[in-house]
């Protein structure tokens, strides 16, 4: 094994792996595989990425290595002293091992890594390995959430709709024990409050608006911080009268920012973080055509007053969230809010399939969720809050208009984003229209993992971030 250990080409990068070597003794057969780590970090450095990235590898190994009962994970000291990396191991290995069998029959049900069983840690380190079970536990919660995160957005709009999604979201309050509630407002709730943007979007759907909002309260109530988390939740974005002409059928991925809400919701519902409440928020609906949808022209005033003249019914996510951002911002006085969503192509074709955009006007907040996002292999990059921008969000008749120029359309929308949160208030747009999807495999997840870990961290003090 050693031996073979020196066939690591290039330094052996965290989760690479050797073929498995497979030994006989006594009659029975033994599948080794050997895992790279990665360079050793320098003094004080955590391991960072280590973690998601050998969960993985061992994950995608015991789905391919038939017939394997039980696993057993030998980590070096530095890893399995590492509380943070073994819950990632952790989380990233059962999320991995998803397969998504709801429409499936007969051979075609797959079931991933079948035989498993169980799952040991062992370590030569000092760590006990009851804390060690301890964090294959807590790990165990948080892909719970992340297989609900695939769940929604794998499920087509036949399936699952915004009615629908707030009947899960009310299902996950039930199971969490008490640690999550839910509160759904219907349509005159909606207008009560004059949410004529976000209402003006779900006008075209024959299913009711549900506005979700699940709120989680650490178990002795006490909280230090009180944070919001939306997701734009439409169930399928026809693109309404400015109909989409391409790829309409992914559409069914356009509520994968609710879906990483939702998904963050059960894993801080069931890992119970203290010292932090968070409002999960989902202004669901969807952009479909009837004889009630919006057409261009048409101006929708949102609920802080702000009047919107429609330009482009297909830019209809950011309408959502702006009722949903003062919503968190005004009534719920949230103290830092950050929004995922799958809100424009354009910030696909900037950053790729793999990398999600984050806007922020708030340098700490971008340092934090840089820093999360590195711990959870969910990769970002920060984007440019271009002021001179605004100036195409200028309308002739209303207040702002829902569309920018050709150009830097991932911008304009953070810009019009920012219309509906108070000036100073730390908030971040985080846009996963990218990562949320992946061609072969379908819904990835992205955004569960960061959106809950950043949770986490905001009950401990000082920015502190380990456990
Ligand atoms: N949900 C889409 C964004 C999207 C499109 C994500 C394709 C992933 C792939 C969003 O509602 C949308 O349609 N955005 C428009 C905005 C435009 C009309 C300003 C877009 O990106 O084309
Ligand atoms: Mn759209
Ligand atoms: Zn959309």
């Amino acid at each position: 094994m050693v031996e073979n250990a020196k066939d690591f080409k290039n330094g052996a990068e965290a989760g690479s792996t050797l073929p498995t070597l497979r030994v006989f003794a006594n009659g029975k057969a033994k599948r080794y595989i050997v895992v790279g780590l990665g360079s050793e970090p320098k003094d004080g450095k955590s391991l960072e990425s280590v973690g998601s990235a050998v969960g993985k590898a061992i994950a995608m190994k015991c789905d391919t290595e038939k017939k394997v009962k039980t696993a057993t994970f030998l980590l070096p000291q530095s890893v399995a002293s590492d509380t943070q990396s073994l819950n990632d191991m952790s989380s990233t290995f059962f999320s991995t091992l998803y397969g998504d069998n709801r429409f499936r029959t007969g051979k075609k049900v797959k079931i991933a890594a079948e035989d498993l069983q169980s799952l040991t840690l062992l370590s030569d380190g000092p760590i006990s390995s009851d804390s060690m079970q301890d964090a294959v536990n807590r790990g165990k919660k948080m892909a719970s959430g992340i297989h609900m995160t695939k769940d929604i957005v794998n499920a087509p709009h036949n399936v699952l709709n915004s009615e629908s999604l707030a009947d899960t979201a009310r299902r996950l309050a039930e199971e969490s024990g008490g640690s999550l509630t839910c509160r759904v407002l219907d349509k005159e709730e909606c207008e009560e409050r004059g949410m004529g943007a976000y209402l003006g979007v779900a006008r075209g759907s024959e299913t009711q608006p549900q506005f979700i909002h699940m709120t989680y309260t650490p178990p002795d109530g006490v909280v230090k911080k009180k944070v919001g988390v939306i997701g734009k939740g439409l169930l399928f974005d026809t693109g309404g009268y400015n109909v989409k002409t391409n790829m309409m059928e992914l559409m069914k991925f356009d509520c994968g920012g609710a879906a990483a809400v939702l998904g963050a919701a059960r894993a801080i519902g069931a890992l119970k973080p203290p010292g932090v409440e968070c409002h999960f928020v989902v202004a669901a609906c969807e952009n479909m055509i009837n004889d009630k949808a919006i057409v261009p022209s048409d101006i929708l005033t949102a609920s802080n007053g702000k009047t919107i003249e429609i330009l482009n019914t297909d830019a209809e996510g950011r309408l959502t969230l702006a009722d949903a951002l003062v919503y968190c911002d005004k009534e719920l006085d949230c103290e830092s809010i950050i929004e995922l969503s799958t809100l424009t192509g354009a910030c696909m074709i900037a950053l790729g399939k793999s990398v999600c955009g984050v806007w922020t006007n708030d340098d700490d907040l971008a340092a934090e969720l840089a820093d999360v996002s590195k711990t959870t292999e969910e990769k970002s990059w920060r984007m440019p809050m271009e002021k001179s921008y605004n100036e195409q969000l200028k309308s002739k008749v209303a207040d702002l208009t829902n569309l920018g120029a050709p150009y830097g359309g991932s911008i304009t929308a953070a810009l019009f984003l920012q219309n509906f949160v108070s000036k100073k208030k730390p908030f971040a747009h985080i846009d996963i229209a990218g990562p949320v999807w992946d061609d072969k495999l379908g819904a990835t997840g992205f955004g569960a993992k960061l959106a809950a870990e950043w949770v986490r961290r905001q009950g401990q003090s000082n920015g502190e971030n380990k456990e």
